[in-house]
């Protein structure tokens, strides 16, 4: 692939020709402008599929695309490209893991077709089907839908039901289960041998946890990133599929499951994987690195940057002899009577992906603390910031801003 005259945030005038038929690791310093080349290509990709819709068509479905004629590269030909990084999360509370995969839309068939009504009776993104109170976005501002709890759908519809797993389901009630509960339930639900697929890739990108009415804009951005990968394992061909940080949140044993199922993903595509990992770049054909340094330093290819030598940090031995003491934790998967966490300690929280260590940490205990130790000050540093952080923790207060401009 022969990129000419790349320009984006960093990066200025950049050539370079990258193999087709080898996967690429791409690495480098953080800042260094991996994800700008990256995305950049990605968007060219995009933009050049775009064009080839009618231009009344294009400008309806993707009216920021097209809104400038400058392109950010210059190359003659390009393959298909998909980049798959945190930019890429949809915002649409009507899209939800069950539409996006096409899942749900069999399920409404199937529904349909045994109580002899109309499928479009039983979507919440249809008049006959939604509830009136939220119009089956199941919220209004975020505040859950009293008229039919965050179901999504009208009581009339929810009078169908259907028997699984020796129990009566409502609509709302399949679109409340799991892909892996789903997958077991395939004949009954009548799912085709395309969407088995996808669920069974879901399921080996150990995401199938997850439920059919999840919002898509919820997702964190690895589960968003591997449950996009199940469906392409399901469906692309020749094209190049970038993933930026896909080891990022993922534990040992998940990371070395997931780069399995990118390695067979990559007999029909070409993958390209941006990371700070050795274990991610070291599962790639060929490097590439970015450099040499960060921001305006960075923004070249370079012939190698330097790994970084592991952080030694000398063990405190003495027994902590004060504790912070939380109590009655409980925020979806945790259950916890309660927990103590030294003071004055540097605390690691550990476990599988998805067992709940961010739900305890960010929801439960940042809850708890403000309850019980509303003098203490809690700063949360992260990628999911969550919205049960209190002024009291903002950036502001972090850096001491709030309290000069109260004096003011
Ligand atoms: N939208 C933007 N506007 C202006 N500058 C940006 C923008 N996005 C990124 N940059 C800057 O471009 C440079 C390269 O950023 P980039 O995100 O590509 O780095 P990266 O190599 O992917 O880093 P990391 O490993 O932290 O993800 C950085 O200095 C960054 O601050
Ligand atoms: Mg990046
Ligand atoms: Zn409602």
């Amino acid at each position: 692939m022969k990129i000419n005259q790349l320009i984006a945030n960093n990066i200025n005038h950049l050539d370079t020709v990258l193999p087709t038929d080898k996967s690429l690791g791409i690495a480098g310093l953080s800042g260094s402008g991996k994800t700008t080349f990256c995305q950049t290509i990605g968007e060219e990709s995009k933009k050049r599929l775009v064009s080839l819709l009618p231009k009344a068509e294009y400008q309806y479905l993707f009216p920021e695309i097209m809104d400038t004629n400058f392109s950010a590269i210059k190359m003659e030909e390009m393959p298909l490209v998909l980049f798959l990084g945190k930019s890429s999360i949809s915002s649409n509370p009507r899209s939800t893991i069950g539409t996006h995969t096409g899942v749900f839309k069999e399920i409404r068939v199937t529904m349909a077709e045994k109580f002899d009504l109309s499928p479009e009776l039983f979507s919440f993104n249809n008049v006959l089907g939604w509830c009136t109170g939220c119009k089956g976005r199941g919220s209004n501002s975020n505040v859950t839908c009293k008229k039919c709890d965050g179901k999504r759908f009208n009581p009339e519809v929810e009078t169908y039901k259907i028997n699984l797993l020796g129990k009566e389901h409502s609509i709302s009630e399949v679109n409340n289960l799991s892909m892996e509960t789903l997958l077991s339930l395939k004949d009954e639900l009548n799912l085709s041998e395309g969407k088995q697929h996808i669920l069974q890739n879901i399921i080996n990108m150990n995401i199938g946890y997850l439920t059919l009415n999840r919002i898509m804009g919820t997702l964190s951005g690895g589960e968003l990133t591997r449950l996009y990968l199940a469906e392409f394992m399901a469906t692309s061909e020749n094209t190049v599929i970038i993933i930026d940080e896909i080891s990022v949140g993922l534990d040992h044993q998940t990371l070395l499951k997931i780069l399995e199922q990118i390695k067979q993903l990559g007999y029909k595509n070409q993958i390209w994987l941006i990371d700070h990992s050795d274990t991610v770049l070291d599962a790639t054909d060929e490097q590439l690195f970015f450099g040499p340094g960060s921001g305006k330093y960075g923004g070249k290819i370079v012939e190698e940057s330097p790994r970084p030598a592991p952080v030694l940090v000398e063990t405190n031995h003495d027994k902590p002899t004060e504790y912070y003491q939380f109590k009655d934790l409980h925020c979806r998967n945790i259950q916890m009577a309660e927990i103590q966490i030294p003071k004055n300690r540097l605390v690691t929280f550990t476990g599988e992906s998805g067992c709940g260590k961010s739900t305890l940490v960010n929801e439960c205990i940042a809850k708890d603390f403000l309850k019980r130790y509303p003098k203490d000050k809690l700063v949360m540093v992260g990628q999911n910031r969550n919205q049960s952080i209190t002024s009291r923790s903002t950036v502001a207060t972090f850096l001491d801003i709030k309290e000069k401009t109260d004096k003011v």
